[in-house]
């Protein structure tokens, strides 16, 4: 830990303790007492500074530092052995990477994990803020695990990943859910030793949320879930400043790793046989714009990727705005490289996008599309969509539906529009009724639908290749995995096809997956 750091870490550090050793009572003391709501404001004043759009607006690049050090300090080694831990995540792919290196510290403490509450010594939240949905989810599960942690006071329960970057989602946890023993930031993942100790012998919660920008700690340890297919983080944060979304206030600024780590990092996994990897960032296509000392793309990085030896080479997500010729020029080299490109556009109208901050324009959206689709003609194109953003007019919902239509999108993901607290778009008054609101993602839904079953039924008699994943959740007589354009393919095949890529012929197309037969043969080239 640098100087720096130490202090963000006073920020908002409660009772730290380690010496003050607890005993059950002390929790069950404490979850029955609430906290003074003047205690609590009285603390954050002191110590706690929430994230913040205009601060976040000035930061500066040159304030990231890489680590290389991560250990597990001696004393805390052990401290989990014979105990169990399972950690429920929430939300994207980014949550979900970090709960395989919140996995990996655990295991190296000691930790074994489990799927049963019942059974776990350490249970985690890994939160997304994303949507309002998202948190009441959250507090829902909050609320059912009490009983639990009366029951077994010695039960370490954690609100940890993107809703504890947020001051009013502390304030109420610290307020009205005393049984939660432990809150810790986006950027506090790798302090996860120290804060589990610290919970195990503080007699109050221990809350550790960082409102600093982020640091890049390489080397972490990861249980990664399965042998066939790995997350990858290349860049961490966002600074495109959407005025609906929280992440840039959740996730700190756009800072890259060094692109010979990345390279490291998926050789090694290429070495130990894994099939594919997926490149993840809030905003992909901003990679290397942070660099101060090179000129290195996220075209650079997926040249470089396109000569590692590993089949599939996914990423996720772009920004239309920073997706560049050259970028464009190294994914039509195919190979490795697939050919689907998650592109979110958010709204099909230029009015709308302007008041989003997107920085582009739908003619803008649309040219790059034609640029893609010139440059790769088979490119499968899906995307993310708000309905419903203040003030959204009839005729501007329309524009997206036609953008959808022109562009030909064969998935994506549909939202209405959550305001959040502390975002530009969440201060405007808006005149859509909810009701309007839920008709327009209706009606998107039934055109992408649409899309959808179209394209699936162009597969049929046709043969796929597919990276064998597992047995079929709803019948292990069944296997799948996903085509190169993500799309699911169930299929009857061997079992020992798993984590291999075998053709499949399709014999019948449904809205979201395709049924098949193997056809003997396994395909592993580039
Ligand atoms: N309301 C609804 N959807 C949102 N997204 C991000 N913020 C919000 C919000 N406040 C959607 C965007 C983004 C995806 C990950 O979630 O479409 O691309
Ligand atoms: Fe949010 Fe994505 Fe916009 Fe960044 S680019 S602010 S993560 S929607």
């Amino acid at each position: 830990m640098n100087e720096q750091q130490r202090k963000e870490q006073a920020q908002i550090k409660q009772d730290n303790h380690p010496t003050d050793v607890k005993s059950g009572k002390d929790n069950i003391d404490r979850i029955k007492s609430t906290t003074s709501d003047e205690m609590i404001a009285k603390y954050f004043q002191a110590n706690y500074q929430p994230p913040d759009i205009n601060k976040a607006r000035k930061r500066r690049k040159e304030d990231v530092q890489f680590h290389y050090d991560f250990s597990i300090p001696e004393d805390m080694a052990n401290i989990g052995k014979g105990k169990k831990f399972l950690i429920r995540t929430y939300g994207c792919q980014m949550n979900e990477h970090d709960t395989e290196v919140m996995a990996g510290i655990l295991t190296e403490m000691g930790y074994e994990s489990t799927s049963d509450t019942n059974d776990a010594d350490i249970i985690l939240l890994n939160t997304c803020a994303i949507r309002e949905n998202a948190e009441n989810k959250v507090f829902g599960e909050i609320g059912h695990l009490k009983p639990l942690k009366l029951e077994k006071p010695d039960l370490i329960l954690g609100v940890c990943g993107c809703m504890s970057q947020e001051e009013s989602v502390v304030n109420r946890i610290m307020k009205k859910h005393q049984h939660v023993d432990l809150i810790f930031g986006t950027h506090n993942i790798h302090r996860l030793p120290h804060l589990v100790k610290d919970a195990m012998f503080s007699k109050a919660q221990v809350v550790e949320v960082w409102s600093k920008e982020g640091d890049i700690i390489e080397n972490l340890p990861k249980v990664r879930n399965g042998k066939i297919k790995a997350w990858v983080n290349i860049m961490y944060g966002c600074d495109k400043f959407c005025t609906y979304c929280i992440v840039p206030m959740t996730r700190g600024k756009e800072r890259s790793r060094r692109p010979e780590d990345i390279i490291q990092e998926v050789r090694h996994l290429a070495a130990q046989g894994y099939k594919e990897v997926t490149l993840l960032g809030q905003n992909v296509n901003a990679y290397g714009k942070d660099f101060g000392d090179m000129e290195y793309t996220f075209g650079d990085l997926m040249d470089d990727m396109h000569k590692i030896d590993i089949p599939r080479v996914r990423f996720t997500t772009s920004h239309p705005r920073d997706f560049d010729d050259h970028l464009v020029e190294v994914l039509a080299k195919g190979g490795n490289l697939l050919d689907h490109i998650h592109l979110p556009v958010q709204s099909g109208s230029s009015e709308v996008l302007k008041r989003m901050n997107r920085k582009y324009t739908r003619e803008d959206y649309l040219e790059l599309v034609r640029k893609i689709k010139k440059a790769i003609p088979n490119a499968t194109l899906t995307t993310d969509i708000i309905v419903g953003f203040p003030n959204e007019t009839e005729e501007q919902f329309e524009e997206t539906m036609t953008l959808v239509e022109e562009v030909g999108f064969e998935a994506a993901y549909t939202f209405i529009y959550s305001p959040r607290e502390g975002t530009p778009a969440a201060r405007k008054k808006d005149d859509v009724p909810e009701e309007v609101k839920k008709q327009r993602l209706y009606r998107l839904n039934e055109l992408v639908n649409k899309q959808s079953g179209e394209s699936m039924k162009s597969y049929e008699n046709k043969t796929v290749t597919v990276l064998v994943e597992g047995e079929s959740k709803k019948d292990p007589d069944v296997l799948a995995g996903y085509t190169e354009k993500n799309k699911l393919v169930n299929f009857k095949g061997p079992k020992s096809s798993i984590g291999h890529i075998v053709e499949v012929k399709i014999t019948e197309a449904k809205t979201w997956s395709l049924n098949g037969e193997m056809v003997e043969k396994t395909v592993e080239v580039n």
